[in-house]
């Protein structure tokens, strides 16, 4: 489909979906999430407030950088101090990201 990527995510019990995701609609990568009916937690609705939205980048795809939220957010949490560690809140939607990899992070399903 036209305007539409695929991005690969494998839920709490290690099984990958495919998530359909329109790149001209301004979502986030966990907004795609929800569309796709995949449990993700996501309490501050994208506020980059609750680190509830985590996932782990298992690809190597070249994200946007972090702005300041995002990185305090993930410091506040030792568990989320892993490499590659995000707020799929934080990520939009974009061409560039057909083919992304992502896991769901722990507190995503709490
Ligand atoms: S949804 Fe709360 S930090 Fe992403």
């Amino acid at each position: 489909m036209e305007n539409t990527i695929t991005v690969y995510v494998t839920d709490l019990n290690g099984v990958e979906h495919e998530v359909m995701a329109p790149t001209d609609m301004n979502l986030s990568l966990m907004e795609a999430i929800r569309l796709n009916e995949l449990q993700i937690k996501a309490t501050c609705g994208g506020m980059a407030m609750c680190a509830t939205c985590n996932v782990i980048v298992n690809s190597d795809h070249q994200l946007p950088e972090m702005k300041e939220a995002e990185e305090d957010m993930l410091d506040e949490a030792f568990v989320l101090d892993v490499e590659g560690s995000r707020l799929s809140c934080q990520i939009p939607i974009t061409p560039e990201l057909e083919g992304l990899k992502v896991s769901l992070g722990a507190l995503t399903g709490e």
